[in-house]
């Protein structure tokens, strides 16, 4: 994870949104007269950053949480006063399918800001049969509409709502007997999820929902031993999961387990920064241990409101320990495996998809080492670009006189 290929002065040749030949930028101008030339400028040019699990169709916001948060109060305080997952359930519910798709393509739009080309994004916040497939159809439409490359995740099992509060296992059988079944057969999601934990769904009721989703052909992702130490990881292993995600209080057996069964974990630290906590997942020994780690923002609007990949680097690299290599490799590499999707994108290799960014900086440690603003300068999906950074305006004290008014003074 830690030697990546640098080409300096290097180019590639993009023909129909794929990647033809990547080497020396000479060499490359020499033999390909006729094509466009884009000049980056001396900058950095990287994969597009492959964000492996954002939360990202839902309705409104979770101010209050976030103030009652400030003022001291636990996530799972205030889930368990009304707060948290369910009140963002409500609001997604009432939410017609044009509302929830023009949030979700505001979204979209920051994602690109950041320089990352593909994400995954879950369902979860309907927990009806009607609602969770108004959220993929979403994520459908967010794919044929917006240049943003979208992986549809179900996670129907995102929290027992509240009309089931007394009877968890009769939730447990509508995922299982009518949501699965109609989302394999509509297409509409390629892997499945479960936040496994205690509150939410014990190990039985997710290895069960887990067992399903494989049974009808979908590939599994697990929210494990984020809050408790559950047993998530192995569970996991058990099922062969593509990854277990969170880790935050997985312990030395969940990450032998992981890597005996070839569970990648995906870590974030962007809901442990965001929700105040300071117990990082152990990244340093899961890399030692040769798992391949990745690393993703975890955007929603609860425990990890940021889109934003080059913050959750700036946290892997001072929070968790990695090197900027690592966080590169982890977001990049690493995270299109995760998806199934390693041999199309991920990396600039001849044969892939021209999904790349440009970053306004000379060395790619200072995408992690500068924070908390935007660096993309531009950025590219199958060879098109879909963001650029705004020219400064320049002397704008000369610009003509404007007369601004402050009504609030
Ligand atoms: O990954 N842990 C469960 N799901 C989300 C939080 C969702 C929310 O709070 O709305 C997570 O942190
Ligand atoms: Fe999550």
């Amino acid at each position: 994870m830690s030697k990546l290929a640098i080409i300096p002065n290097g180019g590639m040749l993009i023909h129909d949104g794929r990647i033809d030949i990547v080497g020396a930028s000479d060499e490359i101008e020499k033999n390909a007269r006729d094509a466009e030339v884009v000049d980056a400028g001396g900058r950095v040019v990287l994969p597009g950053f492959v964000d492996a699990h954002t939360h990202l169709v839902f309705a409104g916001t979770r101010l209050d949480d976030f103030e009652r948060r400030a003022r001291g109060e636990t996530y799972e305080q205030i889930a368990a006063a009304g707060g948290g997952i369910w009140s963002t359930v409500e609001k997604t519910r009432a939410a017609s399918e044009s509302e929830l798709l023009d949030q979700a393509k505001k979204h979209v739009s920051w994602f690109l800001r950041c320089g990352t080309t593909t994400v995954e994004a879950k369902s979860g916040y309907g927990l009806t049969l009607d609602d969770e497939l108004k959220i993929l159809r979403v994520i459908r439409r967010l794919n044929q509409e917006t240049p943003l490359e979208i992986v549809p995740t179900f996670l129907g099992a995102h929290a027992i709502p509240h009309e089931d509060r007394q009877s968890p296992q009769r939730y447990v059988r509508l995922v299982i007997n009518e949501m699965l079944p109609r989302v394999a057969s509509e297409k509409l999601a390629e892997f499945c999820d479960v936040f496994c934990e205690h509150g939410y769904f014990d190990i039985e009721q997710s290895r069960e929902i887990l067992t399903a989703a494989k049974n009808l052909g979908l590939k599994l992702r697990i929210h494990a031993d984020q809050l408790t130490n559950s047993g998530g990881a192995k569970l996991a292993a058990e099922l062969r999961a593509m990854t277990a995600d969170h880790l935050e209080k997985t312990d030395e057996k969940g990450i032998a387990a992981m890597k005996a069964d070839g569970v990648q974990p995906v870590l974030l630290p962007g809901s442990v920064y965001a929700l105040g906590l300071t117990g990082y997942p152990r990244a340093r020994e899961m890399i030692e241990a040769g798992l391949p780690v990745v690393i993703a923002t975890d955007f929603n609007p609860g425990s990890s409101p940021s889109p934003s990949m080059p913050t959750i680097l700036s946290l892997a690299c001072t929070q968790m320990k990695m090197s900027p290599a690592e966080a590169i490799t982890a977001s990049t590499i690493n995270a299109a495996y995760s998806l199934n999707r390693g041999d199309k994108i991920g990396s600039l290799e001849q044969g892939k998809l021209a999904n790349f960014s440009i970053f306004d900086c000379e060395d790619f440690r200072e995408i992690a080492y500068w924070f908390g603003f935007p660096q993309a300068h531009s950025v590219y999906i199958r060879g098109e670009r879909v963001h650029k950074l705004p020219e400064m305006t320049q002397k704008f004290n000369e610009a003509p006189t404007s007369i601004y008014r402050f009504s609030h003074l």
